[in-house]
């Protein structure tokens, strides 16, 4: 898809965004928030999106907006389109960006496995108060969203661990980004244990990758992005059962989450020093599967006894999260994992969870949240809930030692507070929201979401 800025709006397929209020010029239409209503003239189509009220209007209504306007043009195989940017009448901050956001995201489709391929809208042109950088600038990021989501989109045979490191290692090409790839050989020698065992039983071998973008030399602040790369999660010999196992090509939406944005930084090139590491592993059911019941040492040197192979992210988190702290020292540290299904329980795929040791990058993280549209919710990490992973035939337990599913989220996250030393970290839950597996909600196409580009490149570039 082509943008284009213009003064005017010369295509004969306008999407103009239109608030309860003004709506009452319209026959038959009210303008409510979600509804989208087409009229057409001799010489013209007006797809009209509605916004609400002009009170409630905040950007996110305006992303969405503009995404199920997009779609309706799709829908009608129109070539061309004019964006009316909404009026500065309406005062919303970030209205544009989130205008044209909604129109790069909501156009997304994948179409990689289907013979015929959807109508594509070749040309928008843009008309209204945007400049050209900043343009650009909006474009790069949701390239990185729609980059996250082919990745988490496609076959599980195909993204590998192997196949994320090459896509890394595309990124080198960017003089800011050095790349350096441990293969399963290096992990052992080095003693990632708990990483090397997940991934022991898979034909695709385990890697661990990390990115070093320094933009800014002068200064000594570096900030650590972290991915679980699970490429695709069978639960090991605690076997997913039918049902919850067909999606699991998923759970590695932390590193396309953390590649996404580190392509984000190699184009725009901001004076920021940002290290992704992706820790990444198929866990496998096989001959060679790690078992149950053993206990591991992990790369900080604290034992782990496995409870469950399915529980395999904290594992693969902990020796990424120690190792990264170890050798890049970073000043902060985030990591974006699919860690458990009970974020689902408690918020949906709406609202992703945030844990952190550290009040401030918490708020931080949570201000980026409702600022980019991919939001957060911080839960309790009591010490009740990091004594419940201690262990009685090893330090630690991979399962709390509460009943079966109570608090899975916190605890998992306890479980990796343990691998972290004392820098500031926040851990966040994306298992909810990394996936949409109903139909396309305003900006949020089905299957993969991207979620963490958006919210992470406003996090960095702030
Ligand atoms: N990858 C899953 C979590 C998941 C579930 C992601 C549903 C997306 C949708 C993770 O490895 C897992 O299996 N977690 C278990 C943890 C449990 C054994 C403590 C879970 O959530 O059931
Ligand atoms: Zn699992
Ligand atoms: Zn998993």
């Amino acid at each position: 898809m082509k943008l284009k800025l213009s003064r005017s709006a010369t295509s004969t397929t306008q999407i103009q965004f239109i608030t309860k209020e003004d709506a009452k010029g319209i026959t038959d239409f009210c303008g409510e928030s979600g509804e989208t209503e087409v009229r057409y003239d001799k010489k013209s189509t007006m797809i009209y999106c509605g916004l609400g009220e002009k009170a409630l209007c905040n950007a996110q209504v305006i992303r969405s907006a503009s995404a199920r306007g997009i779609r309706k043009a799709i829908e009608l195989k129109r070539d061309g389109v004019s964006l009316v940017l909404p009026s500065q009448k309406l005062r919303v901050e970030g209205s544009e960006k989130a205008a044209v956001e909604g129109v790069l995201l909501g156009s997304y489709s994948f179409s990689k496995y289907k013979s015929e391929k959807p109508h594509a809208v070749k040309t928008v042109e843009i008309t209204g108060d945007l400049s050209s950088p900043d343009l650009k600038k909006i474009e790069t990021i949701c390239g990185g969203v729609n980059y996250a989501r082919d990745l988490v989109n496609s076959n599980a045979s195909e993204i590998t661990p192997e196949k994320l490191a090459q896509e890394a290692s595309a990124l080198s090409l960017s003089k800011r980004i050095k790349v350096t790839v441990l293969n399963e050989k290096k992990l052992k020698q080095q003693g990632l244990n708990l990483l090397y065992a997940v991934g022991q039983a898979s034909p695709y071998p385990p890697r661990l990758i990390i990115m070093e973008y320094s933009g800014n030399p002068k200064s000594k602040q570096r900030t650590a992005i972290v991915g679980k790369g699970i490429t695709f999660d069978s639960g090991g010999q605690n076997l997913k059962p039918t049902g919850h196992i067909e999606t699991m090509r998923l759970d590695m939406a932390g590193a396309a989450a953390v590649l996404g944005t580190m392509k984000v930084l190699s184009e725009l090139k901001p004076a920021v020093n940002v290290t992704g590491v992706i820790g990444a592993a198929h866990n496998a059911i096989g001959e060679n599967s790690f078992f149950p019941g053993d206990v591991y040492k992990s790369y900080s040197g604290k034992t782990v006894e496995i409870n469950s192979s399915d529980a395999e992210g904290r594992l693969l988190l902990a020796d990424t999260v120690a190792y990264c702290h170890k050798n890049y020292k970073p000043d902060r540290l985030i990591d974006l994992a699919t860690l458990t299904g009970g974020i689902l329980l408690a918020l949906g795929e709406l609202v992703a969870g945030v844990f952190s040791n550290d009040d401030e990058l918490a708020d931080e993280l949570f201000k980026s949240g409702e600022k980019s549209g991919e939001r957060l919710w911080r839960f309790p990490l009591y010490k009740e809930y990091c004594d419940a992973m201690k262990g009685d035939l090893s330090d630690l337990r991979n399962l709390s030692k509460f009943k079966k599913g109570y608090a899975s989220s916190i605890t998992g996250a306890a479980f990796i507070k343990e691998f972290i030393g004392d820098v500031p970290w926040a851990h966040i839950d994306i298992a909810g929201t990394a996936f949409n597996e109903g139909q396309a909600r305003g900006e949020i196409p089905q299957y993969g979401t991207g979620f963490g580009v958006r919210l992470l490149t406003e996090y960095l570039l702030k």
